[in-house]
């Protein structure tokens, strides 16, 4: 999507709030404090946020006594991270820079950890940036991104014939597309292990976003269907909508 975009939209999404270090008391998402468990202990690495958005993830592991290079192409963007750094008192333990993922090559450090969410998918080209996200990892180093998924052939069905026609909500433009199975097998290439967990079963409740205009009574049941194939079918988590996929050198 276009720098515009991400622009008008962090700018009216903004909110200068205080983090204070509790993963509950942030309302993250089953899927953000699956993905901030897996960063294990933050304190004194270097870490490397892609796509920061409004900061909220780089000022968290800020105050988690991280110290954060986060990155984006948003200029708005940079300037929210830097002002929620600074309200919460972090600023000095943040470095915020305005340019594209594709040229993490050019950041004259290397960091123990990268992460980011819903970052990965946009990135283009992704073959190269799997290569040079590989060179700014430090040895022993980790990688951990919450994204998207589209391994479900009747999501890849939907996402490519179905959304955005015959009524069917579209919340994305033509440029992006969810993550896909073969850019996995991107990172693969790069990286020597490579694991996608899942958090929560994101399936059914697409229909109510993208279908049903949620409507309370179809929220209770696809949340309800999804709650029940996350705990008693979990060969179909493979086909959440929603993964974290870690990975290390
Ligand atoms: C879906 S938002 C996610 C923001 C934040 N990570 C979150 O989860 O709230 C995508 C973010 O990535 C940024 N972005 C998109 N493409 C990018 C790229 N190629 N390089 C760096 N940032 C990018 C956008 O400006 C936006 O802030």
């Amino acid at each position: 999507m276009s720098k515009e975009f991400w622009n008008k939209t962090l700018g009216q999404s903004f909110e200068i709030k205080k983090i204070d270090g509790s993963i509950l008391d942030n309302n993250f998402s089953p899927s953000e404090r699956y993905l901030i468990d897996l960063l294990g202990d933050i304190r004194g690495k270097s870490v490397l946020e892609i796509g920061c958005g409004n900061g909220n993830l780089t000022v968290f592991l800020a105050k988690l006594g991280a110290k954060v290079t986060c990155i984006d192409t948003s200029n708005v963007s940079i300037q929210n991270t830097m002002r929620l750094a600074e309200y919460n008192g972090v600023d000095s333990n943040v470095k915020a820079l305005n340019i594209d993922a594709i040229m993490i090559g050019q950041i004259d450090e290397k960091f123990d950890i990268a992460t980011g969410s819903f970052i990965l998918h946009h990135i283009e080209p992704f073959n190269d940036f799997a290569r040079l996200l590989s060179g700014v990892i430090n040895k022993g180093g980790k990688c951990v991104f919450l994204e998207n998924n589209l391994r479900s052939p009747l999501l890849w069905f939907a996402k490519k014939f179905v959304v955005g026609k015959l009524g069917v909500a579209k919340f994305s433009d033509d440029s992006e597309f969810p993550f896909e199975p073969r850019e996995l097998d991107m990172i693969k290439k790069n990286f020597s292990y490579v694991k996608t967990h899942y958090a929560e079963f994101v399936f059914f409740q697409l229909l109510v976003s993208h279908i049903f205009r949620n409507n309370k009574f179809f929220i209770s049941v696809c949340g309800f269907l999804d709650r029940v194939f996350y705990k008693y079918l979990p060969f179909f988590n493979r086909y959440s909508y929603r993964q974290i996929i870690c990975f290390s050198k």
